[in-house]
């Protein structure tokens, strides 16, 4: 299959732009696999109403099929179509985060195919807030799965060029709308029961859940996966974001964690190993050798998340033998960016 690659420009919404709306809706409807940036990650986007369509792109991401997708809607009276029951706090939940990072776990219609929801009865129901991703979700007139664009398993694309590396020639067409935002998945929210439950940590901080709802729960899964607990969103059980190499994070003081990971770098160099290192705009001049990522400035968490995973596909790319990750806070968003961060070094932890 060949894969149209399309650079959208987001900033002038010419002509240009509405027939590649139109095409990339068309080929939605009619069962195609399109992938598109969202404010988080890209997605990979299919009729959500079409079992086949939903199928292909299981197929196309080489993911298990008991993994369900997330469903895009663009506008809130979509919402009850799909959802069989919407409870006071969704509603506040929705009027507070929609559109944006959130996704919200409900009982589902019939309508919604077995095949988006992994064989589940609960459906998985996001607003994005992105001008293009909203442009097509109305442009293909059918609520739109999206999984992250990415192969199962590989980290999740901020960049169209990341969806290509993985996609290509798998797909009908990328949409090309620049670096994603976020650059973490959305918050999953499960509202089917009374307390909200967060079975995966995002932008949308458990903090800012609770301001709405008065209480929240997160899944214990969430933080104690290493202890064999079975998380209830079914993607977080998988080998996720992992890079080629192994990967540890180092946990201590800051000047502890730069020595220790300096030796390593020289025993390693005397294999002829090449380390790679996920550092900190505070940290970036003190490495001695290996491969160096900066992902921004500590005390701003937005830029460590929004640079994460390309960090891990940029190392993949350096062909790096072994890595090292400092180690973040966990409070608000720190939470997602570590729950991510702990994935990818498969919960690998070194304390110094
Ligand atoms: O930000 C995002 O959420 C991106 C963009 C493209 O919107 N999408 C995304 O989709 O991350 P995906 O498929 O990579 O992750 C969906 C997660 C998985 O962990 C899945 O198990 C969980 O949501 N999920 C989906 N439906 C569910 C359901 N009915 N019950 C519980 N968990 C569900
Ligand atoms: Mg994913």
């Amino acid at each position: 299959m060949k894969t149209e690659f399309i650079k959208a420009d987001l900033n002038q919404k010419d002509e240009k732009y509405q027939d590649l709306l139109k095409r990339a809706g068309e080929l939605i409807r009619k069962g195609g696999l399109v992938a598109f940036p969202t404010e988080t990650v890209y997605g990979l986007g299919a009729n959500a109403l079409d079992e086949k369509a939903s199928a292909s792109i299981y197929q196309a991401k080489g993911r298990p099929s008991d993994n369900p997708l997330i469903v895009h809607i663009a506008d809130i009276c979509d919402l009850s179509n799909l959802a069989a029951f919407i409870s006071e706090n969704a509603k506040k939940l929705i009027n507070a985060y929609w559109p944006g990072p959130m996704t919200l776990v409900f009982e589902k219609k019939d309508i919604v195919p077995l095949e988006t929801t992994g064989g589940l009865n609960t459906v998985a129901i996001r607003m994005p807030r992105h001008t293009l991703a909203l442009d097509l979700i109305r442009s293909a007139r059918t609520p739109v799965a999206a999984p992250s664009a990415n192969i199962s398993g590989r980290p999740s694309p901020t960049k169209a060029c990341h969806v290509m590396e993985d996609l290509n020639g798998r797909i009908d067409m990328i949409i090309d709308g620049g670096e994603t935002g976020i650059g973490i998945e959305s918050t999953v929210i499960d509202v089917t029961a009374k307390v909200p439950i967060i079975l995966r940590p995002g932008y949308v901080t458990g903090e800012m859940v609770e301001a709405v709802t008065g209480d929240v729960k997160t899944d214990p899964a969430v933080a104690g996966e290493s202890a064999g607990l079975k998380p209830r969103a079914p993607g977080m059980k998988y080998h996720h974001y992992a890079p080629n190499a192994p990967m540890y994070l180092v946990k201590g003081e800051a000047a502890a964690v730069v020595k220790y990971i300096n030796q390593k770098i020289k025993e390693h160099s005397v294999k002829g190993w090449l380390t790679g290192i996920i550092c900190t705009e505070e940290t970036k001049e003190v490495y001695q050798g290996g491969v160096l990522i900066n992902i921004g400035n500590r005390e701003d968490e937005d830029a460590l998340g929004k640079h994460l995973f390309s960090a891990l596909r940029e190392l993949n790319e350096k062909g790096v033998d072994i890595i090292y990750s400092e180690f973040f806070n966990e409070e608000g968003f720190g939470q997602a960016i570590m729950n991510r961060l702990l994935k990818a070094a498969a919960y690998q932890i070194i304390t110094v």
